[in-house]
């Protein structure tokens, strides 16, 4: 049994940032293979299946591939590889197939349970790398392009990639993003419904931050004006963002991805 004070890790957790520039210097990948393996160790997965599978990317014309598929993230090009995390019952499905067992994990329940797995394991990985002194940066357009990284990484049916993770050397020490006060996570035995005067004390910091951040950029705040963006939660729903229509078209691809992949048997 561990038997530290928990201290270590804690701090850890405050010591993160986002990394999105990176030192031109290789990770000695060895080292990358024994994080991986303590962290797939270090993580509870659903039965024991361990539903995940990761692909190390790091050859120089992959990455650049990748930072294509992935809106053009120059990071991609600076960091040595990029991990790409997939909901894998494929390995399982073949397994079973092999034994003779009755084949299964073929629709959407499976499909959350994979995804969990993979995006848990990723985190313990994150983890693990931030421990060693190198940066990190996950990459959510994962969802958005999964159909060109699945003819890119050749994936098999049931395979899905949730998650992908820049690794490297940092170049950078960014100063750490905020996050709500803990009473806006935290519910005492029951939902505990906002009302306005709690939202505005919850997100004040978030509102204020926003402002030093973008406040003084002239090219920004005319791309703000085009928007008739006036406020971060403005911001986050706008075209420059998480537009909802734009989301509504990645959501309707993801489930015909889902559906062509295995992973909606519904009879
Ligand atoms: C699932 C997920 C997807 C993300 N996708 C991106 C991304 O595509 N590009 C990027 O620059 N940062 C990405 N991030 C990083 C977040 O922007 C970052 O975690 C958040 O702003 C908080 O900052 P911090 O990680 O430095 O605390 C992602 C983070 C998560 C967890």
């Amino acid at each position: 049994m561990y038997s530290g004070d928990g201290m270590d890790l804690i701090n850890l957790y405050y010591q993160h940032r986002s990394i999105r520039i990176f030192q031109d210097r290789e990770l000695p990948w060895e080292r990358l293979n024994e994080l991986i393996k303590a962290s797939i160790h270090g993580t509870s997965s659903s039965g024991n299946l361990n539903a995940y599978s990761i692909i190390v990317s790091r050859k120089k014309e992959a990455r650049e591939r990748l930072w294509e598929i992935h809106g053009e993230q120059d990071f991609i090009k600076q960091a040595p590889c990029t991990l790409t995390f997939l909901a894998d019952y494929h390995r399982t499905r073949l397994w079973l197939k092999e034994q003779g067992a009755q084949d299964g994990f073929d629709d959407f329940l499976c499909f959350l349970v994979a995804a969990f797995d993979a995006v848990l394991l990723s985190q313990s990985l994150a983890l693990a790398c931030e421990a060693e002194g190198w940066g990190i940066c996950y990459m959510g357009t994962t969802l958005f392009a999964m159909a060109e990284l699945k003819e890119f990484l050749r994936l098999p049916p049931t395979v899905v990639p949730v998650t992908s993770m820049v690794i490297g050397y940092p170049a950078e020490n960014p100063a750490a993003r905020s996050r709500l006060p803990l009473e806006a996570y935290i519910h005492d035995e029951y939902y505990h419904e906002y009302d306005d005067a709690d939202l505005q004390r919850l997100y004040s910091q978030r509102n204020k931050d926003f402002t030093v951040r973008y406040g003084t950029n002239s090219e920004i705040l005319k791309e703000f004006s085009r928007h008739g963006i006036e406020n971060l939660a403005q911001f986050y729903t706008s075209p420059l963002k998480y537009f909802p229509p734009s989301m509504r078209d990645y959501a309707e691809k993801i489930r015909e991805y889902l559906h062509s992949n295995d992973f909606d048997r519904r009879d």
